[in-house]
């Protein structure tokens, strides 16, 4: 049988190049796993070890590239947006560089001030959603520079960028973004160390991490099956956390909703007084991502206030505290690799969640793997 691809107006053949993508079979199935969505995140030590491994060349053109543009701003939506704000706490913290994280769907209230001196890099595991390719064809016309953090190989956003990290995590299958998420991540991270000229030092780094992260899933998968089961009549979660874990707690609110339709909300640890604090009740389960690091003071003083109004703290961390009625402890690493280790756990919860409460956590309601409408 021949295949050939031919113009729609004109009906002439086109000559398209044929590339093969290197994802095994063995990625589209269950194997024995119940889910996908399981089989994945326990796929993510190996997906940081995928995702480290980079064209130095590459990274350090992109690095520099990030550092000589007058701005930079990261655009992206859903989860993948959480991971862009993390990378923006590490190009800061690590990289020394300031830039903003403009969520997808709003890219084009702040075209005005896109130029050539801009630099706009799209986060997008799928390549394809709609929202990210309307700003990136906003910036295209300003006459801005792209970079794209993408998984799928030659999608649209990654055919129409001047620079291309791959995850190389393989295909998703979960329409819930899980070891793409914590791939995302590991992007960034290597990205801002490679700002320090540190790519050797961050793979080596990761690479702990992952092994730390791999001895730790049983005991993390039994912790938070248990803690599911306690919490499964509840319908409202907060997550809190400061900094850079105000964004990893958001990534999982975001995982509860969208798995276990139980309302859940990340709020920065110090905004609860101005606010939301009254809705606090009884029983309120609000989790703390609390590594010790130079936020766990005060994060923990945040939780306490909401104890003293009822709510029951599940603390994911690595210090314990009276304070927590629930704890998820994770392995101690260097402050900045805390991110990695604290979202381990939210994805579990979130997945345990749904599953004690009868959802398929593979395919959540209303959802789709790529938003391809705007
Ligand atoms: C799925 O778990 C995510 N919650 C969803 O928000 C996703 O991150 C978002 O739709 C962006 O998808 P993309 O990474 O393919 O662009």
């Amino acid at each position: 049988m021949e295949m050939k691809i031919v113009d729609l107006e004109t009906g002439k053949k086109k000559d398209k190049i044929i590339k093969t993508i290197e994802w095994g079979s063995k990625s589209a199935t269950k194997e024995n796993h119940e889910h996908f969505m399981i089989k994945e995140i326990l796929e993510q030590p190996q997906a940081i070890k995928q995702a480290i491994m980079q064209d130095d060349a590459k990274l350090m053109k992109m690095a520099i590239g990030i550092l000589r543009s007058r701005q930079v701003i990261i655009t992206a939506c859903g989860s993948s947006r959480y991971a862009a704000l993390i990378g923006r706490y590490l190009f800061s913290k690590i990289g020394g560089k300031f830039c903003d994280v403009v969520m997808s769907s709003e890219f084009g209230y702040f075209a005005d001030s896109i130029d050539k001196n801009t630099l706009v890099i799209a986060v997008s595991q799928s390549g394809e959603t709609a929202d990210v390719l309307d700003g990136l064809n906003q910036a295209k016309e300003k006459g801005a520079e792209i970079y794209s953090i993408v998984n799928v190989v030659d999608s649209t956003i990654a055919r129409m960028s001047d620079e291309v990290l791959y995850l190389n995590c393989g295909p998703e299958i979960g329409v819930a973004a899980t070891k793409s998420f914590l791939s995302q991540m590991i992007i960034f991270y290597i990205l801002a160390f490679a700002m320090n000229n540190k790519i050797d030092y961050a793979r080596k780094e990761l690479t702990k991490v992952s092994d730390l992260i791999e001895k730790s899933l049983p005991y993390t998968m039994e912790t938070t099956k248990k803690i599911a089961k306690l919490t499964k009549k509840q319908n409202d979660f907060f997550y809190i956390g400061r900094g850079i874990n105000f964004a990893v707690a958001s990534e999982g609110a975001l995982k509860l909703k969208e798995l276990s339709y139980i309302h859940a909300e990340g709020m920065p640890a110090g905004e609860l007084k101005h606010g939301t604090i009254a809705l606090i009740e009884d029983n309120t389960p609000v989790v703390a991502v609390n590594p010790n690091d130079n936020t766990y003071p005060e994060t923990l003083s945040n939780a306490e206030e909401t104890k003293s109004r009822g709510a029951v703290i599940i603390g994911i961390g690595d210090k314990e505290s009276h304070v927590y009625d629930y704890f998820i402890k994770i392995e101690k690493v260097q402050d900045i690799f805390y991110p990695i280790m604290c979202v381990i756990p939210e994805q579990l919860l979130a997945y345990f969640l749904a599953v004690e409460r009868g959802k398929n956590p593979d395919k959540p309601r209303n959802l789709a793997k790529s938003v391809t409408v705007k």
